[in-house]
């Protein structure tokens, strides 16, 4: 039996979701963990291109699914979610739990974003503007509200008004003005309540429950470690814990029953929005791969910064995440260059370093030390097993599996679910089994 997860190594959209599709078919139940729907995952059957945004790509295999108490719901965006997928001949409703604890997004959430993102004199930190920050503010702050209050129509209005006189009270103070209006906000959650109350449970006592019958769970991480609040390039993170501890706190399970944790990685390295990057590819490089890899945002259709892998990156986040295996995703979009350079090592002041720095300040002065390695230029497209793999692609593999210390137990090269090779024997094979 296993329960495993499944998380970025990076800073997102390393293609989580295809990997949790493709592996979700052994599992019986994927969960999300943390995060919202600033999320993107893709996932390609055949033609056809599904974008979740808050629930588990295994819903795409028809397995159950669950929210957990660690997210922020947009209800607006989970039934538009919902639809498109019940439109798309999905079977959601029957399938989907969520967590009576996770917290909920309101459009003051967005707007306070906005205001906080626009300050004067303050670097913007480039969010997906889908007011994630502001409602976990409120989580921590311990005035949010919860499914489980959104759904209880006795509970719900009280606290309602105070978190909208809250938020009035604050508008007044920095003179901002408050245009809106609460009780056609009001009106308008109420009835996403009733709308999704069937759906609104306890989900950690139905994940105990689950362990108990000796079902298999996949946790589906958001984000990537080093937007980790905790952990990643702060303060140019997301609010929540992308990184494997998330899934104790925002899934409501053991810790003692995580039976593995799976990294997934570019082969090179992007990040959206605005932050450090050490090994960003400026100029014709970076647009190189931009172009090949097709680097455009799934939620913001931002165009996303390129560059090359990083090694004391993906060293830092598999000491954090304990990764058994790395899955390495979009190799193919290497397959035409001449010499592609890695990242070893950085540079901080004249000295080389080990660790990843604590402060934005050193991690925007590091200075990446590379080394070459020669390309394949040959297309990876159609190899479905590691032999297959050109020469030079095998030690580019073996290059970053040595530097790292971690195994690649998987590598994609494309986007659809047969574009995949498992290495035979790795930890990643006896957690996720072989490509289904
Ligand atoms: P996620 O947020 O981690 O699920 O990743 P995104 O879906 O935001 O971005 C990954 C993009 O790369 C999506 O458009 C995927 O369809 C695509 N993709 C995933 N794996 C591969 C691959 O191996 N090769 C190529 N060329 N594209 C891939
Ligand atoms: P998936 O799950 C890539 C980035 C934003 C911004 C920072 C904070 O698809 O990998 P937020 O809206 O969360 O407050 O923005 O985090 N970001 C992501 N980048 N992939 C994601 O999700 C992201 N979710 C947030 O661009 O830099
Ligand atoms: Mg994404």
């Amino acid at each position: 039996m296993s329960n495993v997860v499944i998380l970025g190594a990076q800073w997102g959209d390393e293609g989580k979701g295809k990997m949790v599709d493709l592996f979700s078919e052994r599992f019986d139940i994927v969960v999300r963990y943390q995060g919202g729907h600033n999320a993107g995952h893709t996932v390609f059957i055949g033609d056809r291109r599904y974008v979740l945004t808050l629930v588990p790509s295994g819903i795409l295999r028809g397995k159950q699914v669950v929210i957990g108490n660690g997210l922020v719901i947009d209800p607006a965006e989970l039934i538009r979610q919902i639809e498109t997928l019940e439109a798309a001949g999905v079977d959601v409703v029957g399938k989907l739990a969520v967590s009576n604890r996770a917290h909920v997004i309101f459009p003051f959430h967005r707007s306070v974003e906005k205001v906080s993102e626009a300050r004067e004199g303050r670097t913007a930190i480039g969010t997906t503007s889908r007011g994630i920050g502001p409602c976990y503010e409120d989580k921590i702050g311990r005035r949010g509200i919860r499914m489980a209050e959104l759904v209880d129509e006795e509970v719900f209005p009280p606290l309602f008004r105070a978190l909208a006189e809250d938020k009035a009270t604050l508008a007044r103070a920095f003179g901002i003005q408050d245009t809106f209006d609460y009780e056609a906000i009001f009106q308008e959650y109420l009835a996403y309540g009733r709308r999704l109350r069937p759906m609104v449970c306890d989900t950690a006592r139905l994940l105990h429950r689950a362990l108990a019958e000796g079902k298999q769970i996949l946790f589906e991480g958001a984000q990537g470690s080093m937007l980790d609040i905790d952990h990643g390039t702060y303060p140019f993170v997301t609010s929540s814990n992308a990184t494997a501890g998330g899934v104790a706190t925002g899934a409501g399970f053991p810790p003692t029953k995580i039976d593995g944790v799976v990294g997934v990685s570019k082969a090179y390295v992007t990040r959206v929005g605005a932050g450090a990057f050490p090994s960003e590819a400026h100029g014709e490089a970076g647009d190189r791969i931009r172009d090949a890899g097709g680097e455009y945002g799934t939620v913001t259709g931002r165009p996303r910064r390129c560059g090359w892998f990083d090694v004391p990156l993906v060293r830092y986040t598999a000491m954090i995440n304990g990764f058994d295996s790395l899955a390495l995703t979009k190799l193919d979009v290497l397959d035409g260059l001449d010499e592609i350079l890695v990242c070893v090592g950085y540079r901080l002041d004249g000295e080389e370093i080990e660790e990843m720095p604590a402060t934005h300040a050193a991690l925007a002065r590091v200075e990446p030390i590379y080394e070459r390695l020669p390309g394949w230029k040959t297309s990876t497209r159609e190899v479905r097993c590691f032999e297959d793999l050109p020469p030079n692609a095998r030690a580019y593999l073996r290059f970053l599996e040595e530097r790292t210390g971690v195994e690649i137990g998987v590598v994609s090269v494309g986007a659809e679910r047969n574009q995949t090779a498992v290495a035979a024997g790795s930890r990643l094979e006896q957690l996720l089994g072989s490509v289904p």
